[in-house]
């Protein structure tokens, strides 16, 4: 099932989400259809604060990378590398907006699949990127909050970095 996508102003995208207790089959009923929706919205991120849901759980969309679509639920990054990059950042709540936003160029991060199992990831270039843009999401951090400076999205469009 397609969910709408919440935008600004909405309280609910700048409030810090609650840990999943427990994945039941409603959990994963939403997981599957914040899939579904990241997908239809050409998004390679989506948080469950955008569905309107405070609760910590998102996917990753970075199937033109070869990466099969996944769910993070309750994810913590545990290490952050010194090295920043810059890079442009669209946001599918935040729509027309796009900026240069500085994260570390590696991270760790544990979180559990939807199975229930504690996976630990490490990451860099764009899947790093996407996994801090949504832990920032389930910890009510928006783009707008952190951006170096505005641009015309023209960056994201050529590679094909799609809005998250
Ligand atoms: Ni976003």
């Amino acid at each position: 099932m397609i969910l709408e996508i919440i935008t600004v102003p909405n309280p609910i995208l700048t409030t810090k989400t609650q840990p999943v207790a427990k994945i039941t089959p409603d959990v994963l009923k939403l997981a599957q259809d914040m899939i579904e929706t990241c997908k239809q919205a050409q998004g390679i991120g989506l948080a469950a604060p955008q569905i309107g849901k405070s609760i910590r759980l998102c996917v990753v969309n970075l199937e033109h990378m070869g990466i099969p679509l996944f769910a993070l639920i309750n994810p913590k990054i545990k290490k952050k590398s010194w090295k920043k990059s810059e890079m442009e950042e669209g946001c599918l709540s935040i729509p027309g907006i796009y900026g240069i936003v500085r994260r570390p160029d590696k991270i760790k991060v544990g979180a559990l699949n939807l199975k229930g199992q504690e996976n630990e990831l490490s990451a860099d270039g764009l899947l790093a990127r996407v996994i801090q843009h949504e832990v920032d999401h389930l910890d009510g951090i928006l783009i707008t909050s952190k951006l170096v400076r505005r641009t015309d999205g023209t960056e994201t469009k050529d590679r094909k970095k799609l809005k998250d």
